[in-house]
Protein backbone atom coordinates (compact mmCIF):
# COMPACT_ATOMS: atom_id res chain seq x y z
CA UNK A 1 0.00 0.00 0.00
CA UNK A 2 0.96 3.40 -0.60
CA UNK A 3 2.81 5.94 2.27
CA UNK A 4 -0.07 8.21 3.69
CA UNK A 5 0.83 11.78 3.03
CA UNK A 6 1.27 14.17 5.47
CA UNK A 7 -0.26 17.40 4.80
CA UNK A 8 1.40 19.56 6.98
CA UNK A 9 -0.31 23.10 7.76
CA UNK A 10 3.03 24.38 9.19
CA UNK A 11 4.69 24.33 6.17
CA UNK A 12 1.87 25.62 3.69
CA UNK A 13 1.58 28.30 7.30
CA UNK A 14 5.50 29.38 5.97
CA UNK A 15 5.07 29.93 2.85
CA UNK A 16 1.80 31.71 3.32
CA UNK A 17 4.03 34.50 6.05
CA UNK A 18 6.85 34.66 3.20
CA UNK A 19 4.25 35.76 0.47
CA UNK A 20 3.02 37.76 2.62
CA UNK A 21 6.05 40.29 3.41
CA UNK A 22 5.78 41.43 0.02
CA UNK A 23 2.60 42.89 0.86
CA UNK A 24 3.28 44.35 4.26
CA UNK A 25 6.53 45.62 2.88
CA UNK A 26 4.40 47.59 0.57
CA UNK A 27 1.76 48.76 3.00
CA UNK A 28 5.05 50.07 5.27
CA UNK A 29 6.52 52.17 2.77
CA UNK A 30 2.63 53.75 2.57
CA UNK A 31 3.32 53.99 6.59
CA UNK A 32 0.22 51.62 6.94
CA UNK A 33 1.21 48.71 9.58
CA UNK A 34 -1.75 46.26 9.78
CA UNK A 35 -3.78 46.30 12.74
CA UNK A 36 -6.06 43.55 14.49
CA UNK A 37 -8.15 44.30 17.55
CA UNK A 38 -8.66 41.40 19.54
CA UNK A 39 -11.38 41.14 22.15
CA UNK A 40 -11.43 38.30 24.68
CA UNK A 41 -14.19 37.75 27.14
CA UNK A 42 -13.10 35.80 30.74
CA UNK A 43 -11.01 33.56 32.04
CA UNK A 44 -11.49 30.38 29.07
CA UNK A 45 -8.47 28.48 28.97
CA UNK A 46 -8.65 27.43 25.21
CA UNK A 47 -9.51 30.87 24.49
CA UNK A 48 -6.51 32.46 26.35
CA UNK A 49 -4.39 30.16 24.30
CA UNK A 50 -5.55 30.83 20.74
CA UNK A 51 -5.63 34.44 21.72
CA UNK A 52 -1.96 34.62 22.87
CA UNK A 53 -0.99 32.30 19.46
CA UNK A 54 -2.48 34.51 17.30
CA UNK A 55 -0.91 37.54 18.65
CA UNK A 56 2.60 36.16 19.26
CA UNK A 57 2.64 35.64 15.14
CA UNK A 58 0.85 39.20 14.77
CA UNK A 59 3.82 40.76 16.86
CA UNK A 60 6.76 38.22 15.53
CA UNK A 61 5.68 40.01 11.39
CA UNK A 62 6.03 43.23 13.12
CA UNK A 63 1.96 43.93 12.52
CA UNK A 64 0.19 45.51 15.07
CA UNK A 65 -2.30 44.18 17.52
CA UNK A 66 -4.05 44.81 20.77
CA UNK A 67 -6.14 42.54 23.39
CA UNK A 68 -9.03 44.05 24.89
CA UNK A 69 -9.03 41.39 27.89
CA UNK A 70 -12.63 41.91 29.78
CA UNK A 71 -14.27 40.72 32.74
CA UNK A 72 -16.79 37.72 32.43
CA UNK A 73 -19.21 40.07 33.54
CA UNK A 74 -19.15 42.77 30.83
CA UNK A 75 -22.82 43.81 29.52
CA UNK A 76 -23.76 43.58 26.28
CA UNK A 77 -24.24 47.27 25.86
CA UNK A 78 -20.34 47.85 27.09
CA UNK A 79 -19.23 45.38 24.70
CA UNK A 80 -21.36 46.95 21.95
CA UNK A 81 -20.03 50.34 22.48
CA UNK A 82 -16.60 49.20 22.78
CA UNK A 83 -16.16 47.70 19.19
CA UNK A 84 -18.20 50.45 18.00
CA UNK A 85 -15.24 52.61 19.09
CA UNK A 86 -13.02 50.11 17.61
CA UNK A 87 -14.91 50.30 13.98
CA UNK A 88 -13.89 53.89 14.25
CA UNK A 89 -10.23 53.37 15.09
CA UNK A 90 -8.21 53.83 12.38
CA UNK A 91 -5.23 51.81 13.50
CA UNK A 92 -7.44 48.64 13.77
CA UNK A 93 -7.75 47.58 10.13
CA UNK A 94 -9.40 43.97 12.00
CA UNK A 95 -11.38 43.43 14.49
CA UNK A 96 -11.81 39.66 16.00
CA UNK A 97 -13.83 38.66 18.85
CA UNK A 98 -12.95 35.76 20.14
CA UNK A 99 -15.14 33.12 21.02
CA UNK A 100 -16.97 31.35 22.79
CA UNK A 101 -18.33 34.58 24.46
CA UNK A 102 -20.59 34.03 27.83
CA UNK A 103 -24.18 33.53 28.20
CA UNK A 104 -25.78 36.87 29.42
CA UNK A 105 -24.11 38.31 25.70
CA UNK A 106 -25.93 37.29 22.71
CA UNK A 107 -23.28 36.47 19.87
CA UNK A 108 -25.12 37.59 16.84
CA UNK A 109 -25.47 40.90 18.44
CA UNK A 110 -22.02 41.26 18.60
CA UNK A 111 -20.84 39.66 15.66
CA UNK A 112 -23.64 42.29 13.89
CA UNK A 113 -21.82 45.00 15.13
CA UNK A 114 -18.99 44.34 13.97
CA UNK A 115 -17.65 46.59 10.76
CA UNK A 116 -18.27 44.23 8.15
CA UNK A 117 -14.95 45.61 6.34
CA UNK A 118 -13.51 44.69 9.47
CA UNK A 119 -14.72 41.73 9.98
CA UNK A 120 -11.86 39.31 9.42
CA UNK A 121 -12.92 36.27 10.81
CA UNK A 122 -15.61 36.45 8.33
CA UNK A 123 -18.49 36.11 10.67
CA UNK A 124 -20.73 39.05 9.97
CA UNK A 125 -24.03 38.17 8.11
CA UNK A 126 -22.72 40.41 5.35
CA UNK A 127 -19.73 38.40 4.84
CA UNK A 128 -21.23 35.17 5.02
CA UNK A 129 -24.01 36.44 2.39
CA UNK A 130 -21.20 37.35 0.38
CA UNK A 131 -19.45 33.99 0.58
CA UNK A 132 -22.75 32.58 -0.04
CA UNK A 133 -23.08 33.69 -3.35
CA UNK A 134 -19.76 32.99 -4.60
CA UNK A 135 -18.17 36.77 -4.32
CA UNK A 136 -16.62 36.76 -0.91
CA UNK A 137 -14.87 39.43 0.60
CA UNK A 138 -13.58 37.77 4.06
CA UNK A 139 -13.41 34.03 4.02
CA UNK A 140 -13.70 32.57 7.35
CA UNK A 141 -9.82 31.50 8.79
CA UNK A 142 -10.39 28.33 9.52
CA UNK A 143 -12.01 27.27 6.29
CA UNK A 144 -9.52 29.62 4.17
CA UNK A 145 -6.89 27.61 5.42
CA UNK A 146 -8.08 24.02 4.99
CA UNK A 147 -8.83 25.09 1.46
CA UNK A 148 -5.26 26.64 1.05
CA UNK A 149 -3.55 23.69 2.51
CA UNK A 150 -5.35 21.52 -0.45
CA UNK A 151 -4.52 23.76 -3.09
CA UNK A 152 -0.64 23.84 -1.45
CA UNK A 153 -0.52 20.16 -2.26
CA UNK A 154 -2.38 20.19 -5.55
CA UNK A 155 -5.73 18.45 -4.17
CA UNK A 156 -8.36 19.40 -6.31
CA UNK A 157 -11.88 18.92 -5.19
CA UNK A 158 -13.65 19.06 -8.65
CA UNK A 159 -16.08 16.49 -8.99
CA UNK A 160 -14.83 14.87 -5.62
CA UNK A 161 -17.64 13.87 -3.22
CA UNK A 162 -16.22 15.96 0.09
CA UNK A 163 -18.21 14.81 3.48
CA UNK A 164 -18.21 17.56 6.41
CA UNK A 165 -18.97 16.75 9.69
CA UNK A 166 -20.28 19.05 11.36
CA UNK A 167 -22.23 22.33 10.84
CA UNK A 168 -21.15 25.14 13.19
CA UNK A 169 -21.05 28.73 11.33
CA UNK A 170 -16.87 28.82 12.24
CA UNK A 171 -16.05 25.63 10.24
CA UNK A 172 -18.79 22.97 8.83
CA UNK A 173 -20.99 25.74 7.02
CA UNK A 174 -18.35 27.94 5.08
CA UNK A 175 -16.17 24.73 4.15
CA UNK A 176 -19.43 23.28 2.59
CA UNK A 177 -19.81 26.62 0.84
CA UNK A 178 -16.39 27.23 -0.04
CA UNK A 179 -15.39 23.18 -1.47
CA UNK A 180 -18.99 22.88 -3.49
CA UNK A 181 -18.60 26.85 -5.12
CA UNK A 182 -17.73 26.90 -9.07
CA UNK A 183 -14.12 27.22 -9.17
CA UNK A 184 -10.69 25.78 -9.78
CA UNK A 185 -10.22 23.91 -6.74
CA UNK A 186 -13.34 23.64 -5.45
CA UNK A 187 -16.53 22.03 -7.70
CA UNK A 188 -16.83 19.18 -5.25
CA UNK A 189 -20.43 17.79 -4.32
CA UNK A 190 -20.65 18.33 -0.93
CA UNK A 191 -22.56 16.59 2.24
CA UNK A 192 -22.96 17.80 5.54
CA UNK A 193 -23.60 15.61 8.38
CA UNK A 194 -24.16 16.58 11.72
CA UNK A 195 -25.63 15.24 14.97
CA UNK A 196 -28.56 14.83 13.39
CA UNK A 197 -27.39 12.44 10.54
CA UNK A 198 -28.30 8.06 10.97
CA UNK A 199 -25.39 6.40 10.29
CA UNK A 200 -22.94 8.61 9.73
CA UNK A 201 -20.75 5.67 8.66
CA UNK A 202 -22.68 5.28 5.10
CA UNK A 203 -21.60 8.82 4.27
CA UNK A 204 -18.02 8.41 5.77
CA UNK A 205 -17.51 5.27 3.49
CA UNK A 206 -18.31 7.11 0.39
CA UNK A 207 -15.65 9.77 0.80
CA UNK A 208 -13.48 11.08 -1.54
CA UNK A 209 -12.67 13.91 1.43
CA UNK A 210 -13.76 14.04 5.02
CA UNK A 211 -13.39 17.24 6.65
CA UNK A 212 -13.60 16.52 10.59
CA UNK A 213 -15.15 19.71 12.61
CA UNK A 214 -17.71 18.14 14.86
CA UNK A 215 -15.89 18.47 18.29
CA UNK A 216 -15.97 15.33 19.37
CA UNK A 217 -12.30 13.43 20.26
CA UNK A 218 -11.30 11.27 18.01
CA UNK A 219 -14.10 10.24 16.05
CA UNK A 220 -13.17 9.15 13.11
CA UNK A 221 -11.89 5.77 12.64
CA UNK A 222 -10.06 3.76 10.21
CA UNK A 223 -12.63 1.43 9.89
CA UNK A 224 -15.38 4.37 8.98
CA UNK A 225 -13.46 4.70 5.90
CA UNK A 226 -11.50 3.61 2.22
CA UNK A 227 -8.08 3.63 1.94
CA UNK A 228 -8.35 6.68 -0.73
CA UNK A 229 -10.06 8.96 1.45
CA UNK A 230 -8.34 12.26 2.32
CA UNK A 231 -8.82 13.23 5.93
CA UNK A 232 -8.75 16.78 7.11
CA UNK A 233 -8.99 16.93 11.05
CA UNK A 234 -10.15 20.32 12.37
CA UNK A 235 -10.37 19.34 15.94
CA UNK A 236 -8.44 20.70 18.90
CA UNK A 237 -9.74 18.97 22.46
CA UNK A 238 -7.91 18.83 25.48
CA UNK A 239 -8.18 14.85 26.64
CA UNK A 240 -7.17 13.56 30.29
CA UNK A 241 -3.54 12.29 29.62
CA UNK A 242 -0.95 10.83 32.01
CA UNK A 243 2.09 12.93 31.54
CA UNK A 244 2.94 16.11 33.65
CA UNK A 245 0.44 18.54 32.23
CA UNK A 246 -2.47 16.00 32.85
CA UNK A 247 -3.77 16.42 29.45
CA UNK A 248 -2.83 16.35 25.69
CA UNK A 249 -5.00 17.98 22.49
CA UNK A 250 -6.15 15.73 20.08
CA UNK A 251 -8.03 15.95 16.78
CA UNK A 252 -11.68 14.97 15.67
CA UNK A 253 -9.66 11.95 14.03
CA UNK A 254 -8.03 8.99 15.89
CA UNK A 255 -4.74 9.62 14.00
CA UNK A 256 -2.71 6.67 15.43
CA UNK A 257 -5.95 4.78 13.88
CA UNK A 258 -6.35 5.80 10.44
CA UNK A 259 -3.16 7.15 9.71
CA UNK A 260 -2.07 3.86 7.62
CA UNK A 261 -5.88 3.74 6.07
CA UNK A 262 -6.09 7.05 4.63
CA UNK A 263 -4.21 8.43 1.59
CA UNK A 264 -3.67 11.93 2.98
CA UNK A 265 -3.98 12.98 6.61
CA UNK A 266 -3.52 16.82 8.40
CA UNK A 267 -1.91 16.04 11.88
CA UNK A 268 -3.12 17.71 14.90
CA UNK A 269 -1.03 20.08 15.60
CA UNK A 270 0.75 21.16 12.80
CA UNK A 271 -2.16 20.50 9.87
CA UNK A 272 -4.82 23.23 10.39
CA UNK A 273 -4.48 25.14 13.24
CA UNK A 274 -1.61 26.91 12.07
CA UNK A 275 -3.71 27.94 8.83
CA UNK A 276 -5.93 29.30 10.82
CA UNK A 277 -3.72 31.91 12.19
CA UNK A 278 -2.03 32.56 9.15
CA UNK A 279 -5.48 32.96 7.25
CA UNK A 280 -6.48 36.03 10.04
CA UNK A 281 -3.47 37.74 9.20
CA UNK A 282 -3.85 37.16 5.26
CA UNK A 283 -7.58 38.60 5.77
CA UNK A 284 -5.98 41.83 8.04
CA UNK A 285 -3.13 42.26 5.51
CA UNK A 286 -5.97 42.16 2.90
CA UNK A 287 -8.24 44.76 5.13
CA UNK A 288 -5.31 47.33 5.30
CA UNK A 289 -4.93 47.14 2.13
CA UNK A 290 -8.34 47.74 1.31
CA UNK A 291 -8.60 51.11 2.92
N1 LIG B 1 -13.33 30.34 18.48
C1 LIG B 1 -12.93 29.19 17.87
N2 LIG B 1 -12.47 29.44 16.63
C2 LIG B 1 -12.57 30.77 16.45
C3 LIG B 1 -12.22 31.63 15.35
O1 LIG B 1 -11.75 31.22 14.27
N3 LIG B 1 -12.48 32.95 15.55
C4 LIG B 1 -13.01 33.43 16.71
N4 LIG B 1 -13.24 34.72 16.79
N5 LIG B 1 -13.33 32.65 17.73
C5 LIG B 1 -13.11 31.33 17.59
Amino acid sequence: MEQTLLLSGTEVSKHVYSGLQISIRSLKNRNITPGLAVVLVGENPASKIYVNSKTKIFKNLGLYTKTFHLDITISEIELVKLISNLNKDNSFHGILVQLPLPSQINTHTIINSIAPQKDVDGFHPENVGLLSIGKPRFIPCTPKGIMRILEYYEISLSGKHVVVLGRSNIVGRPISILTSLKSKFSNATTTICHSGTPNIQQFTKNADVIIAALGVPEYLKSSMINPETIVIDVGINRVEYDNDKGYKIVGDVNFDNVKNSASAITPVPGGVGPMTIAMLVENTVEAAENI
